[in-house]
């Protein structure tokens, strides 16, 4: 007899209860870096009346708003043909702004509610810190007061000043350094704007990213960062990084965006030489250059341990390993099943021991056998950023320790058991038959499957940081224990 929905809830509700210890077990790691992108995020929230003004101010016509022209911003023209592509299709995009003016263009005309910390590395490295992970190094490129100022005020979260000493990263003021800073427009699902007789309704709360920041498009490595942890006798226990998506084959500045990656892979394995244990873990983002694309599933990936992406990152990074008609399928019909095939396609091209999806509803790992890192250990892991991701999308932020522990009875949503389900599903067809949804383990013959259905917010206040949220705790909470 299949299990009922009531049931299934009823028994993840109890499986989940594992996400207070692995919470409280976090203070026990040999810390962290996280890497490379900080910078300063400029968050408004867009209505529909907004497009509708833009496009009139603007003078955009109907082929202009829907051109699929290339995902980059020259004018103020594409930060409202971006916004319209993510807002009726509810996507989550960001698109580099290549023109200062454009840049001025928004500060004057768009503004913003609320500055907050921003970048992969910046997002997982308050978060970690609230969490308890010590000590946690986060590397930025540019580290003026108003940007140091959006860290948190916590003895365990450290940068390096221009000695390559470890300071606490609120603390530090490099007055000299510029304020590196994007635009996250976020919209919400059911809102709507009518142009050329036309009305669209969008279908997913979301944001759209415009981001001019010339550092981060450099994959710029701070030299006394660098210093700093090669000077760090202390193991550390992941290396967490992000900012590739940011670079473009050209730089802004004629340079080669390909040889910095290359320059940032003598810096990681200087890192990893002093940490021959540390597991690095890479986080796709929404990378619009192809070439960059390319050359990090081909450079990048292989020395990654681990990978986190959401569904749109698979679909474009399926797009350049040749499984262009499986990348169509999965945009076609973004589900657990084809969503499945398009991992287990990516997992034996990278060869990496661990990739996690994080998709609406559903986290998917396929590991290696006999991995580093257990499959109940991953379970654990990802429970615990599903429980963290909830609170994160219901209170707004998790940087007040109270919020932590808001989704520790909540349930699991509909949507995520469906998910679930036809997994399962077709797990059962092509592999064998399994207890994924009871269970949330598969042990295959190549690789073992982990998945964990989550907790869905219908209204979440915020949305940003949630892919890095998942990704980081997912991994960080596959290591500690409770001390009993
Ligand atoms: C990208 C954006 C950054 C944002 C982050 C959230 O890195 O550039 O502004 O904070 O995504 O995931």
């Amino acid at each position: 007899m299949p299990f009922t929905q009531y049931e299934i809830k009823s028994i993840w509700k109890d499986l989940y209860k594992v996400a207070k210890e692995r919470l409280g077990g976090l203070k026990n790691s040999n810390g962290i870096i996280s890497g490379f992108n900080s910078n300063i995020d400029a968050v408004i929230a867009i209505d529909g009346k907004f497009i509708e003004k833009w496009v009139s101010e603007l003078n955009i016509d109907k082929k202009q708003l829907f051109s699929a022209k290339n995902r980059s911003i020259d004018s103020e023209m594409d930060v409202i043909r971006g916004l319209v592509r993510c807002f009726k299709d509810g996507l989550a995009e960001e698109w580099l702004i290549k023109d200062e003016s454009v840049f001025g263009w928004m500060h004057k005309n768009i503004g913003y509610d609320t500055l907050q910390v921003g970048g992969q590395a910046g997002i997982i490295a308050n978060t970690a810190a609230i969490c308890g992970v010590d000590p946690v190094y986060v590397h930025c490129s540019s580290l003026p007061k108003l940007q140091s100022e959006l860290f948190l005020d916590l003895e365990n979260l450290y940068s390096f000043d221009e000695y390559a000493n470890p300071r606490k990263a609120y603390s530090i003021d490099r007055s000299k350094d510029i304020p590196l800073t994007h635009w996250i427009l976020e919209f919400s699902k059911n809102d709507s704007f009518e142009v050329f007789g036309e009305k669209y309704v969008c279908p997913k709360a979301n944001r759209f990213i415009a981001t001019y920041d010339p550092l981060n498009f450099e994959l710029h490595v701070d030299d006394s960062f660098n210093q700093g942890i090669l000077k760090n006798n202390n193991p550390l226990d992941f290396i967490i990084l992000s900012g590739y998506h940011l670079l473009s084959k050209v730089l802004p500045n004629g340079n080669s965006g390909l040889e910095r990656i290359d320059k940032s892979i003598e810096v990681l394995n200087g890192w990893k030489a002093k940490n021959p244990e540390v597991c690095l873990h890479l986080e796709l983002a929404s990378t619009q250059d192809i070439d960059i694309r390319k050359y990090t599933a081909e450079k990048l990936c292989p020395i990654a341990d681990s990978l986190g992406f959401n569904e749109r990152e698979l679909i474009d990074i399926l797009d350049i390993i040749g499984a262009e008609e499986l990348a169509l399928r999965c945009h076609k019909n973004t589900h657990s099943p084809i969503l499945f095939q398009g991992l287990v396609k990516l997992f034996h091209h990278t060869l990496c021991e661990r990739i996690q999806l994080h998709m609406f509803g559903l986290y998917i790992t396929i590991s290696k056998k006999n991995a580093k890192i257990s499959p109940e250990d991953n379970l654990k892991g990802m429970i615990l950023a599903a429980t963290i991701a909830a609170a994160k999308a219901a209170t707004g932020t998790v940087y007040v320790a109270e919020n932590l522990t808001w989704a520790f009875d909540k349930e699991i949503s509909s949507v995520s058991v469906n998910e679930l389900e036809m997994l399962t599903e077709y797990i059962g067809e092509n592999y064998g038959s399994n207890t994924l949804t009871t269970e949330g383990i598969y042990l295959g013959e190549d690789f073992d499957i982990i998945v964990v259905p989550t907790i869905i917010i219908d209204n979440p206040v915020t949305l940003v940081g949630m892919g890095d949220t998942i990704s980081s705790i997912s991994l960080l909470g596959t290591k500690f224990l409770s001390e009993v």
